[in-house]
């Protein structure tokens, strides 16, 4: 038997799964971490925390599927993408590795923008935007504030780089990752040395960049020992966390997109040439799939406005399905009441720390089931503002497949199709970035002659729904004034903001 081994690295856990070439799950073990604040605003983590967890599951799952090792062909590894671990000329842990979610960079964001010369120069050295949680204004925060460890620093990694360190010894990283760094030049493939100059960042504390499918190394005989795997089993580069997610869902041709409605959204869609968009409204990255990239909006609070209003509003007293059947009861539209889903601030369209949540259109028909409709509407309009940026970039989409956590709502999935106006398919699969991960340890290793191959052999729609018409009228109405109270509420947003740090 062949088997594939895949490692996410995520903000709360590792997740490690082991899969058959035919792409059945023969097991799957996960180990939390803690994630440290040690100020409003910043996210940190111990990557020693992260390493001895996948040591832990890989052993766990060793032990739980009962498989010979020598028949695991290859392990690749998928994670948190932005996040930085910084290295010495030991290669050993400077200080905690600054999160993807930390925010403490805004300085030095505007100091990236006024260096290069605004966001038409920054989208010409990186396709991207500056926003607080890329990796290279970490690297400018550690030098202006920590200028003892900043000395120090000699390697610049990211997660699932450093866990394929501590397993095989070389440091690499790969396109999609890089791609994260916003020190990568998207189109060419390689860092970006003009942007590196201006910044004046050392271009040697960066990993030499592979494709996602490059064996990147083997398992030592230490790492062979404590897990029991077997040494000499080939690792595979793999890729960032919302890169290996998508070619997990399937998305191996442009015209397909996938939506994540887990705690964060996304709407990601596969492009076959660079396309950027000049105002950094969606990013743009390079994929797991050879020459393509992928366009991707990102929402922060997408299952998370929906899990506060179950925890804070309704204080845990309904449970998903009753909050499902309520939210059900209410006609599309939710009779009026219009929900933005900034509760943390957004990313995509609005880059935008100071954003707020806002209920609009209040009145006294409207009970729980308004607010909990309103909710799965205003997290789907926030969705339906990627997709339209990526149709605006002039990528047709012939199929959207939706993953994650919400996905799981048939009320949701209806709203879904409705308000995207769209076809939404369901799969067989919904193991996220760790499944993608197994499925490139295969393409890596030639277990799958390629992603296609993968894809057709063992990723299925099991669902198909389709918008309702009339629906999707009502909702493209509502839509309209969705997208307008943004722009309204801007200053609002920022006075408000400014209130609250002066009653810090
Ligand atoms: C993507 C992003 C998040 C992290 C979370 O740009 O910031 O999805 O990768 O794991």
């Amino acid at each position: 038997m062949s088997y594939l081994l895949g490692l996410d690295i995520g903000t709360s856990a590792v997740k490690c799964i082991l899969i058959s070439k035919d792409g059945s799950i023969i097991g799957s073990s996960s180990e939390e971490y803690p994630l440290s604040t040690p100020y409003p605003g910043w996210t940190e983590q111990d990557p020693d925390k992260w390493w001895k967890a996948t040591e832990k599951t890989i052993k766990n799952l060793l032990n739980i599927s009962k498989i010979n090792p020598e028949e695991i062909k290859g392990i690749s590894l998928s994670g948190q993408m932005h996040s930085s671990v910084f290295l010495d000329e030991n290669l050993e842990i400077i200080r905690p590795a600054i999160l993807w979610s930390d925010t403490r960079t805004s300085k030095q964001c505007d100091y990236i923008y006024a260096k290069v010369g605004g966001i038409n120069n920054l989208i010409n050295y990186v396709s991207n935007p500056a926003l607080e949680g890329f990796t290279a204004p970490k690297i400018l925060w550690l030098r202006e504030n920590e200028p003892e460890n900043y000395k120090k620093l000699r390697h610049v990694l990211l997660p699932k780089d450093y866990i394929r360190f501590k397993l095989t010894g070389e440091l690499y990283t790969d396109v999609s990752d890089a791609a994260g760094t916003l020190m990568f030049n998207v189109e060419k493939k390689e860092w970006s040395k003009g942007l590196l100059e201006e910044l004046d960042i050392d271009p040697n504390i960066l990993p030499p960049v592979l494709e996602s499918q490059d064996i990147a190394g083997e398992i030592i005989a230490s790492v062979a020992n404590e897990t029991g795997l077997k040494e000499g089993t080939s690792v595979v580069a793999g890729g960032a966390d919302q890169s290996c997610g998508a070619i997990g869902s399937g998305i191996v041709k442009e015209g397909r997109v996938m939506v994540s409605l887990g705690t964060s959204g996304v709407v990601l869609a596969q492009t076959n040439s660079p396309v950027a968009d000049e105002q950094g409204r969606i990013h743009l990255f390079n994929y797991s799939k050879p020459n393509s990239w992928y366009m991707m909006g990102v929402m922060l609070s997408a299952g998370m406005s929906y899990q506060w209003l179950k925890k804070k509003m309704y204080a845990d007293n309904l449970d998903f399905s009753k909050l499902n059947e309520l939210a059900g009861s209410v006609a599309a539209g939710s009779e009026g009441l219009v929900f933005l889903p900034y509760l943390f601030g957004e990313r995509t369209p609005h880059a935008d720390a100071d954003a707020r949540g806002v209920f609009f259109g209040i009145s006294d028909k409207h009970s729980q089931g308004h607010f909990i409709r309103s909710v799965m509407e205003g997290v789907t309009f926030g969705l339906r503002d990627s997709l339209t940026l990526i149709k605006e970039k002039g990528i047709e989409i012939n199929e959207v497949r939706v993953i994650g956590g919400g996905a799981k709502s048939q009320v949701w999935q209806q709203i879904l199709a409705d308000i995207f106006g769209e076809e939404i398919c369901l799969l067989n699969v919904e193991e996220g970035p760790a499944f993608g991960a197994a499925v490139i340890a295969g393409v890596g290793t030639g277990v799958y002659e390629s992603f296609e191959h993968a894809e057709a052999n063992i990723i299925k729609v099991v669902k198909r729904i389709k918008p309702d018409p009339e629906r999707h009228e009502l909702y493209n109405k509502i839509y309209n004034i969705y997208r307008n109270l943004y722009p309204t509420l801007k200053s609002n947003f920022k006075d408000l903001a400014q209130v609250n740090k002066d009653c810090l």
